[in-house]
């Protein structure tokens, strides 16, 4: 959460950060600011995105080739001018921006009310600013000398970036827990919460790790521990392109991230699904194949969408693999003191790869003997380095809020694993494994032509656009698309929605059912087909209004629904793939309706960097 940006070097900084704090806008949008250095610290921010910050800096002196910028995801004090970032030091000379949360920040608070400083604004980052200050003052050291010391008293995570007065050219950035990427450019150099900001300009990045503190001016970049210990930057190439991180054409990122599905997920099983000679390559999920087919237990560690895909793989894995599987919420795995036995797999899901919470149980585990498997899209991102090995998704930046494209990639990666080890180990026959690696080969096919029938969905979206509530029935497979399902739309258009697997539904929520409630069952042809059809005859006979993704051809289901979206006959092993995606333009398009900002839905930020 939040989106920190900065630039040193020849050209004008303003724009530089301007451009990659809209990239980084997913990241949070409650307010946004910028410091400049133009013979002195030039602060301005804003409550609200960072389009309000445009208008407000008009007329202003924005000249300057040195600067920092934020989008904020407010974690300590409201979202307001006071407390948009940066932040500047007591004596004005320091400004300072910050991503993540400083947990003992009330203490050090403390110590400085004690000393008689007093804060403009509610947030721990002025507290740690003043922290720094007070060090560098008291201790007569460097600015860069005082960080360290500070950052040592610091319990939390941080990227911080700081701008001094008194030495002009120069960023100093550190980290802990929270992503800093800084891209080496001629003569300059481009930092940023991810690669967005700086992709125009170069190719060549360095990601900083935790308990790094950089030095960075414009043709100079230094590295060190919190041990003032010089170290070798290790620059990597990136292979992003600009086009990747830009609409396209498309209303929406959203929308356009939906619609690319049939690439990305064709992108994932590309060079590693091979149908024709009956083969699985991951080189990452091989070198722990042993590891992984005599495994007594995998538990799958996720938040939010990542969590549900992790819920569909557990069906998958036990049915093809035979190994028992727990999918745990990341949040609550790590502070609960959660059994782990060496020789334990745990598969770790994150779109973002920056999960606070995800990448904290996973360190956790990794400490207790587990071997962790990383289930990524970022790539070279926290989660992604932290993991033993793992499978990237391949499905390029998402930028959209709610996740849509990460979701598929995450299935198709997850069931190509537990197809991999369902074979090697025997649990699948042949037959089987070859039918299902050409049932999988045909999804992204199968994708396209849900997604022809998008228009349709858009009126199914305008209909019940004023529902005030609904529900998402699901059973097997499809009981997590049903909550996926639920959770898009309450994202994205704030209509309360509630997943939960069809059976359930006679155990409580059914209460709820009245003319009012459209109810959406996941109905496609699987095993479980006549139960679930017989929960939609329970809902219909108590009038709710039945809206169902089926199968083609089901006349049946069709005829107990007042509304269907149509899935092309897939196995149930696959059919998730292609059941969420009506649901996922089914939320977009309400959302759209409703006139909500989908891409940017309040209160959320697309990678939850605070716990
Ligand atoms: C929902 C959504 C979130 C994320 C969750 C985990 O649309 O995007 O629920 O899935 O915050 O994020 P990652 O996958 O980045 O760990």
């Amino acid at each position: 959460m939040c989106g920190i940006v900065g630039y040193t070097g020849p050209r004008e900084a303003y724009p530089v950060i301007i451009k990659g704090l809209k990239r980084l806008e997913y990241r949070g949008y409650d307010s946004s600011g910028v410091a400049l250095q133009n013979g002195g610290l030039n602060v301005y921010k804003k409550k609200g995105k960072v389009a309000e910050l445009e208008e407000s800096v008009v007329g202003k002196n924005l000249h300057a080739h040195v600067g920092i910028g934020h989008t904020r995801w407010a974690t300590h004090g409201e979202p307001n001018d006071r407390n948009a970032h940066p932040h500047q030091s007591a004596s004005g000379k320091l400004a300072m921006i910050h991503n993540g949360i400083i947990e003992n920040y009330a203490q050090l608070k403390g110590e400085l009310v004690k000393k008689g400083y007093t804060f403009k604004s509610d947030t721990d980052t002025e507290v740690l600013l003043n922290f720094i200050e007070e060090i560098k003052i008291n201790n007569d050291c460097s600015l860069e000398e005082a960080i360290r010391i500070a950052l040592k008293r610091v319990v939390g995570a941080y990227v911080i970036l700081l701008l001094d007065e008194d030495n002009p050219d120069t960023i100093i950035a550190a980290r802990k827990g929270s992503p800093l990427v800084i891209g080496v450019g001629k003569g300059e150099h481009f930092l940023g919460s991810d690669a967005s900001p700086m992709l125009e300009y170069t190719k060549e990045v360095v990601y900083v790790n935790d308990y790094e503190l950089a030095i960075i001016k414009p043709d100079e970049l230094i590295l060190k521990n919190l041990g003032n210990e010089k170290l070798t930057p290790y620059v990597q190439k990136l292979d992003i392109e600009l086009a990747a991180i830009e609409k396209g054409g498309y209303d929406h990122f959203m929308l356009k991230e939906i619609f690319e599905q049939p690439q990305t997920i064709y992108d994932c099983l590309r060079g590693r699904l091979d149908a024709v000679a009956g083969t699985i390559t991951m080189s990452g999920v091989q070198q722990y194949a042993e590891q992984i087919m005599q495994a007594n237990r995998i538990i799958m560690v996720a938040c939010g969408t990542s969590w549900h895909s992790g819920l569909v793989a557990e069906y998958i894995f036990e049915e093809l693999c035979r190994i028992n599987v727990e999918v745990e919420y990341a949040s609550e795995f790590r502070y609960r003191n959660p059994v782990i036995n060496k020789g334990d797999i745990i598969i770790a899901i994150s779109q973002s790869g920056e999960t606070a919470d995800t990448l904290v149980a996973i360190e956790t585990a990794k400490e207790k003997g587990a071997i962790i498997l990383g289930v990524v899209n970022v790539v070279g991102s926290s989660i992604a380095r932290i993991s033993h090995a793992g499978a990237y998704t391949h499905a390029g930046p998402e930028i959209g809020v709610a996740s849509t494209k990460a979701f598929t990639g995450q299935l198709a990666v997850l069931t190509m694993i537990a197809l991999k080890v369902g074979y090697m180990k025997g649990t699948i026959n042949e037959a089987r494994y070859r039918q299902l690696l050409n049932e999988l080969n045909e999804v992204p096919e199968k994708v396209a032509w849900v997604l022809n029938h998008h228009e349709h969905i858009k009126k199914i979206a305008e209909k019940y656009k004023d529902a005030r509530d609904f529900l998402y029935l699901g059973r097997g497979y499809n009981f997590a698309v049903a909550l996926e399902g639920a959770l898009k739309l309450k994202e994205i258009s704030y209509i309360h929605a509630e997943g939960y697997p069809a059976a359930e539904m006679k155990h409580g929520p059914i209460a709820l059912v009245d003319e009012n409630l459209p109810v959406v069952f996941i109905a496609t042809r699987d095993a479980y087909h006549e139960k679930i059809v017989s929960n939609m005859q329970e809902i219909k006979a108590r009038k709710g209004q039945v809206i169902s993704v089926i199968t083609e051809g089901d006349e049946h289901s069709a005829s107990l629904s007042q509304d269907v979206m149509v899935i092309p006959e897939a196995d149930e092993i696959v059919a998730p793939l292609l059941s969420v995606v009506p649901l996922q333009l089914l939320a977009y398009y309400i959302g759209v309706a409703k006139g909500l900002d989908v891409d940017k839905p309040r209160n959320l930020a697309k990678s939850v960097t605070v716990e």
